[in-house]
């Protein structure tokens, strides 16, 4: 059942390709510039001209909550607040009459952000649901919603159900922002073609496997780990620093690349790795120099950067190279590099890397 993989992690983190084009597939006509989102049509008015997003979420989908953040205020000039579910439903919220909430959950049962989707319909909010797990609470108590029609996620570690998390989260700001005239109708149909694009280019990401499974042993023995992007690859950092924490057991942060000087950049030394997510796009040179201030305290630097870029080999230790792709749709790629890190680190230490210890699948007591 783990289809000739040694494991469901690895498995799952393959199955990318197939997934997101699963999840696109029916909703994105990228050659008409159309896209269906069925399960949404009966609320489409309300959440185009909704006054503020809420994003409620928990770990892993709480990370693609903050990509979808960026893009959503980028492309729809709406915004967006993204917050962890524990927070929110215990804190009184501000909730007015015609906001809209969207929850992510893989399973669909996270018990926290079903109390919180809870609360907020009472106070009059509108409830989207992007679940992959058809049928669960979270789905069940929605108004609306979309599947991300991934398939069942065995591995602990989130992998293929967050990524077509992102891919059903950049469909709702691509449909928003095009109803709503908020970007010009070239950029549509551009963005529209750029995720269409993704499955064929996460299967090229794919084929650096092997060469990131040789940076897992060189690696491996770090105690800790530190994670860098700005923009819509911040999260991805987030997200990096978390699948090493959970898969390998390696103490990880990710950090907004510029706030390392407000404290993290204490920690550099010759034997701390540092993960540069930096592909080509509106923060790179901001980036590159953040990457130089690592480099001049001796960090070890794993960059992961645009095919056809140049960094100077004097930067970065290692390159993983990603095809190029506009900064909306990057993050579906760059995550891959971090998954395999994670996962063949996790192996290279001997770890359970599909039942890593202390967690759950899901978390259904808060
Ligand atoms: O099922 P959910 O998406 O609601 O789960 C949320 C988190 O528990 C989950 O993403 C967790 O952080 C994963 N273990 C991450 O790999």
């Amino acid at each position: 059942e783990k289809g000739g993989y040694d494991h469901f992690m690895l498995k799952e983190i393959f199955e990318q390709p197939q997934t997101i084009y699963d999840c696109l597939r029916g909703r994105l006509d990228a050659v008409h510039g159309n896209i269906i989102l069925s399960g949404m049509n009966q609320y489409a008015e309300q959440i185009m001209n909704a006054p503020r997003i809420i994003i409620l979420a928990c770990g892993t989908s709480w990370h693609a909550g903050l990509v979808a953040e960026y893009i959503i205020e980028e492309l729809c000039r709406i915004p967006v607040e993204v917050e962890y579910a524990s927070e929110f439903r215990y804190r009184n919220p501000v909730i007015h009459k015609g906001d809209v909430i969207i929850a992510i959950s893989q399973s669909g049962e996270t018990a926290d952000t079903l109390v919180a989707i809870e609360t907020a319909k009472e106070q009059g909010a509108i409830i989207l649901g992007i679940v992959n797990v058809v049928g669960s609470s979270i789905a069940r108590k929605s108004h609306a919603g979309a599947y991300t029609h991934a398939g069942p996620e065995i591995g602990v570690a989130s992998t293929k159900a967050f990524t077509a998390q992102l891919a059903v989260l950049t469909m709702i700001a691509l449909k928003i922002a095009h109803e709503k005239g908020s970007i010009n109708n070239e950029r549509f149909m551009h963005l529209c073609k750029e995720l269409a694009d993704i499955p064929e280019k996460v299967a090229l990401v794919l084929t650096q496997a092997e060469a990131i499974k040789v940076l897992a042993e060189k690696y491996k023995d770090a105690t800790d780990a530190l994670y860098l992007g700005r923009g819509y690859n911040f999260p991805i950092a987030l997200e990096g620093a978390l699948k090493l924490k959970e898969i390998s057991y390696i103490h990880a942060e990710g950090y907004p690349a510029a706030e390392m000087k407000h404290g993290p950049i204490a920690l550099v030394t010759d034997t701390l790795p540092v993960v540069f997510v930096a592909t080509k796009d509106s923060y790179h040179e901001k980036v590159v120099s953040n990457m130089q201030e690592i480099k001049a305290r001796k960090g070890r630097v794993i960059a992961v950067i645009t095919e056809g870029d140049t960094i100077s080999p004097t930067l970065a230790d290692d390159v993983i190279i990603m095809p190029p792709a506009d900064e909306i749709v990057a993050p579906m790629l760059s995550t891959i590099p971090m998954q395999l890190l994670a996962y063949y680190i996790g192996v290279a230490k001997g770890y359970d890397v599909d039942k890593p210890r202390n967690l759950a699948k899901s978390v259904t007591v808060e």
